[in-house]
């Protein structure tokens, strides 16, 4: 995200490199994390269900963290051709406030975050609220890799494959009453673990909301790896929404409460510049940011001095899936 104001008064380190003796203990944390069998459950699940599907593995493993095997994307439509961004990019280039402002700063920064154990709380308009345990809800349903094109408002995009299952599936357990409209999805603030928690630039916790038909949506995934492994604590570990169509602002990382609501929440971007970000955010290269146009974007990983932006597309190109959701909608007002 880009900051209209100056900086707090927060030090941040310039953008540098990434000690690579961070990323490997992040690395052999989560190892440890899936040792004590936290994504255990999950992994044979797949295993089971994979061994007797047609196999058809296509992320290339980055190799450092311990796989998960035989994961395969098996929603139509939510495949992209598009190459993969290399996982070094996807894990060192973040947006991740709570652990700083440059995109270096969540790889340097998120070894703190304690990923065990941890629970999300289900609470509100709903027949079966509690306290959900991360084994449990690994445990909720079958995992598939989902290749999904990530937008950010900033102007960026990637193209990662993530492992989880569609919220749908959760929200389906715990019942949401007919009353239930929304969905507000609330982010982990420690200022124990988490060093920016605190500072000015938003309203803590980071917060954002999906209307309940969205959350809904299949390709709304509920997300617990990416390129075959667990999360990277930068990239949201232990659990985090990732939903395709959406600015990647959307995507909550790090999610420890999951309330269901009559009323639209807050958010934490539109609380800070409602002019900026709209409650929808829905990726529109028609409808431009205040302060630059939504019409292009870098694809992470393509820079050249020759290289040309790509056109951004409608819905970030899942019009076909989710354009019905909108219809009949201005989508400049409701941006
Ligand atoms: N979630 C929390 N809790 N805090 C954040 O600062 N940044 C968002 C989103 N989720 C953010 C967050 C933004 S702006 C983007 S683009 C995506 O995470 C980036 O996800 P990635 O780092 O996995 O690419």
């Amino acid at each position: 995200m880009l900051i209209k104001t100056n900086r707090d008064g927060f030090g941040h380190p310039v953008a540098s490199e990434i000690t690579p003796q961070s990323i490997y203990e992040g690395r052999r944390n989560l190892i440890k994390l899936m040792a004590s069998g936290v994504a255990g459950a999950a992994l044979t699940s797949w295993a089971t269900r994979e061994a007797h599907a047609q196999s058809a593995t296509l992320t290339p493993k980055p190799g450092k963290l311990a796989a998960l095997p035989n994961v395969r994307a098996s929603l139509p439509g939510a495949i992209t051709l598009d190459k993969l961004t290399d996982y070094k990019d996807a894990s060192t280039y973040n947006n991740f406030y709570e652990f700083g402002t440059d995109k270096s700063d969540p790889a340097q920064n998120a070894h703190t975050l304690k990923v065990s154990p941890w629970t999300v709380q289900i609470e509100g308009l709903v027949k079966k609220p509690g306290n959900y345990a991360l084994e449990d809800l690994l445990k909720l349903s079958a995992q598939e890799e989902r290749i999904y094109r990530l937008r950010c408002v900033e102007g960026w995009s990637m193209v990662i494959p993530w492992v989880g299952y569609s919220l749908s599936e959760l929200i389906k357990k715990v019942e949401p009453l007919g009353s239930a409209k929304y969905i507000e999805f609330v982010t982990l603030a420690d200022h124990k673990t988490m060093p920016f928690v605190g500072s000015r630039v938003l309203d803590w916790p980071y917060t954002e909301g999906l209307r309940m038909d969205e959350a809904m949506h299949p390709l709304t995934l509920l997300t617990f790896g990416m390129y075959g492994e667990v999360l990277p604590k930068q990239n949201g570990a232990p659990v985090r929404l990732v939903v395709p169509w959406k600015y990647g602002f959307k995507s909550g990382k790090s999610l420890v409460k999951i309330r269901f609501t009559d009323k639209q929440p807050g958010t934490a971007w539109n609380k800070a510049a409602a002019n900026e970000y709209g409650f929808f955010s829905n990726v529109n290269p028609t409808v431009d940011h205040p302060r630059w146009s939504q019409a292009t974007e870098r694809r992470i990983g393509e820079d050249g001095f020759f290289t040309k932006k790509r056109k951004t597309l409608m819905f970030n190109g899942y019009e076909t899936q989710v354009g019905q959701l909108y219809a009949g909608m201005d989508l400049k007002k409701f941006f």
